[in-house]
């Protein structure tokens, strides 16, 4: 890797505060390592077992930010993940019988509770069992569900797909072959799940994009990506002038490193450049559909081209979504059913859009019940009423505290800075996650005293099933984790 890059990614992203003595803060994470410990001998069993028949002990690779890396040693800080027995609603039970109140529901997909007992769970159970349920077929239930998506959100031709990482692919596919250019272009230190072009960030503003692994393959010389900084017009008509660019992918508001929001004027600047440069834009909604039942793209009528979303839209059933307007989906069938295509029909050409098990039948019936009793004004009122609760106490605490940290909420989705105001770019708000300490310290803290946060960044989510008392149990564990913070 080029050493400008190097230097660039080991620049220093770590928060200071004048009041924060961050060597004192590392010696108390210590101790809460030692108390995790203490509190997780049966997971520490468990560690050796699994390690047997899965790397690093765990079947998705994700769950493996649990044991946080350590920066004095690059060693991690957890001898060893912890196991989960069961959960039920908000609450889960580890191995170790401790009990904790999640507020991280697998980074989305679980934010309607764990195992409730309701329509959702009752109508799949039915479902399975009945013979009208046939499968990787289209059916009605595939007619009611679109129609069901095109009253959420205003655009007209939807594919399913298995989760939001196939919607992306299938988006950017689509979207290759409606403008026939390669490129895709993708805010810096964004992310879109599984897609190559999303795993792509730009470290320094006058070196080409790299992988983000780059540093085991080194770079590509010719990219399939390029990258802007999100906010900044100039730079999205940089990427996007030379007419190679098919599709933008990004979220309205940036979630996936600290939480960065759009500034006003941004999205309609990047419309107007799409139509410029004749450049279709992906809207992905994987996290920011936790706004509304209807997502930022109808609150901030955003007018995309392209939607995604997966993760929770199905109820947690592995579903995600992809819609089309209707100039893309047109183009699109164009091509699909342009038969002279040589090598083989239009429709084979245009294959590699999600994969066989999409549409199945458990997920499109999960997405049925999922939109018809958990995506409306109620369970929204519920669940960002809690969420609301939450951060104006963690605010109190904040401001009573006299730091300089602070929250950005977006719906039932929030994210703890450990600076003083929200973000607008994206460095910005990897700054404010607060590694090399903050970070750190509150997620140990938490999870010691039976909150389940999120390992890699400090974003929150509260269910329909997060009661006041959790809330106000979560504000006092974080006013005790500052007050410790400031060596008080
Ligand atoms: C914005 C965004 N898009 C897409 C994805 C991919 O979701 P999945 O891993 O469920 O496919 C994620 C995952 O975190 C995401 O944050």
């Amino acid at each position: 890797m080029n050493t400008e890059n190097r230097d660039f990614m080991t620049a220093d992203l770590v928060p200071r505060h004048d009041r924060i003595d961050l060597e004192q803060v590392w010696k108390r994470i210590d101790e809460e390592v030692s108390l995790y410990v203490s509190r997780t001998p049966k997971s520490a069993e468990r560690f050796e077992e699994a390690k047997r028949s899965m790397v690093n002990g765990t079947p998705n690779i994700w769950w493996n930010h649990w044991r946080l890396p350590d920066p004095r040693t690059n060693e991690f800080l957890l001898p060893h993940l912890w196991y989960w027995d069961r959960a039920k609603n908000q609450r889960c039970w580890d191995v170790d019988g401790n009990e904790y109140v999640d507020y991280l529901y697998a980074d989305t997909p679980t934010v309607w509770g764990h195992a409730p007992d309701n329509e959702y769970t009752r109508g799949i159970a039915e479902a399975i069992r009945s013979e009208s349920f046939c499968s990787l077929v289209p059916n009605d239930e595939a007619l009611v569900v679109t129609q069901l998506l095109q009253k959420m959100i205003d655009l007209k031709y939807w594919f399913m797909s298995l989760s939001a990482s196939d919607a992306n692919r299938s988006g950017i596919n689509i979207a290759r072959i409606v403008t026939g250019r390669r490129k895709v272009l993708s805010p810096n230190f964004g992310y879109m799940g599984g897609p190559e072009e999303g795993m792509y960030w730009k470290p320094s503003p006058n070196l080409p994009p790299v992988t983000r692994w780059a540093h085991y393959v080194g770079a590509s010389p010719d990219p399939a990506v390029k990258i802007a900084e999100f906010n900044d017009l100039d730079s999205v008509e940089d990427a996007l002038k030379d007419r190679d660019v098919a599709v933008f992918v990004t979220e309205p508001l940036m979630t996936d490193g600290g939480f960065v929001v759009p500034r006003p004027g941004f999205f309609e600047g990047v419309r107007e450049l799409c139509d410029k440069y004749g450049t279709l834009l992906l809207i992905d909604e994987t996290h920011t559909l936790a706004t509304t039942p209807r997502g930022m793209f109808t609150e901030m009528d955003l007018k995309g081209d392209l939607w995604t979303t997966g993760k929770a839209i199905a109820g947690g059933i592995p579903c995600g979504v992809l819609g089309m307007s209707e100039e893309v989906g047109d183009a699109y069938a164009a091509k699909v059913n342009d038969l002279t295509v040589p090598g083989g029909a239009g429709v084979i050409s245009c294959l590699g859009q999600g994969t066989t098990m999409a549409a199945n039948p458990v997920s499109v019936r999960a997405l049925r019940l999922a939109l018809e009793h958990y995506y409306t004004e109620e369970t929204y009122g519920k669940m960002v009423g809690a969420m609301d609760h939450l951060c104006a106490g963690l605010r109190d605490v904040i401001a009573r505290r006299g730091v300089d940290f602070s929250i950005t909420q977006n719906g039932v989705r929030m994210h703890l800075n450990f600076v003083p105001t929200d973000s607008y770019t994206s460095l910005d708000a990897v700054r404010s996650i607060g590694l090399g300490g903050y970070h750190e310290y509150f997620t140990l803290f938490a999870l010691n005293r039976g909150f389940v946060v999120m390992p890699w960044e400090n974003m929150i989510l509260t269910s329909t099933y997060t009661t006041t008392e959790d809330n106000d149990r979560f504000i006092a564990m974080f006013d005790e984790c500052v007050g410790n913070m400031l060596g008080e």
